[in-house]
């Protein structure tokens, strides 16, 4: 599923099907399992708080129970479970490589007065140790790039990136900031 989902993103830039998957964006797959119990007082937490994904694309289940939102123009969409349907989202490396062609999506899940409710991540990653990452160097693909449209972001490692995003911690900020040329 992932790796149709990157055929179908290559293509939407303009570039080979094999493109992204060639690129290594789907090497590694990390599988987060999230259990929310309800909670009593909703209104003074969150389930998660606002963030962009750190990785290429998440493919993301969640139950019936809902409390996904997606930041659309400024405000908060929720995101209603459909039975059977996958959410993808658009993760920071996306970005950075695709040259903000797709932005990633910032996203937060509600807490809840009924649960538990539970969702999995599938988070497609270049190396096979999420946290550590790898030393394989990502910047804005040269076929993105001409004399009018500069690179947007620095090159930069895995392992520097997941570094500073987890070092920053879900703040709400946006973790390719410090690399932006
Ligand atoms: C995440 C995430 C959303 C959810 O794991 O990065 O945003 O519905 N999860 O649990
Ligand atoms: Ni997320």
């Amino acid at each position: 599923m992932g790796f149709t989902v990157f055929e179908l993103l290559s293509e939407a830039l303009g570039l080979k099907p094999s493109y992204l998957k060639d690129l290594n964006c789907a090497e590694g797959l990390f599988i987060l399992g999230h259990y929310y119990p309800p909670c009593p007082e909703p209104e003074l937490t969150m389930g998660t708080s606002k963030h962009s994904d750190s990785d290429f694309i998440t493919l993301l289940l969640q139950d019936q129970l809902g409390g996904l939102q997606v930041l659309h123009e400024d405000k908060w969409v929720n995101v209603l479970p459909v039975h059977g349907a996958l959410v993808v989202n658009i993760g920071d490396l996306l970005q950075l490589i695709t040259n903000d062609r797709f932005i990633s999506v910032y996203h937060r899940v509600l807490s809840q007065n009924i649960g538990p409710r539970i969702s999995l991540a599938a988070f497609f990653v270049n190396s096979p140790d999420p946290i550590q990452g790898a030393s394989k160097i990502y910047g804005p693909i040269k076929e993105l790039l001409s004399e009018e449209i500069h690179p947007s972001t620095k090159n930069i490692s895995i392992k520097d990136f997941l570094a500073h995003y987890y070092a920053k911690g879900l703040d709400g900020t946006s973790s390719l900031e410090p690399f932006k040329l």
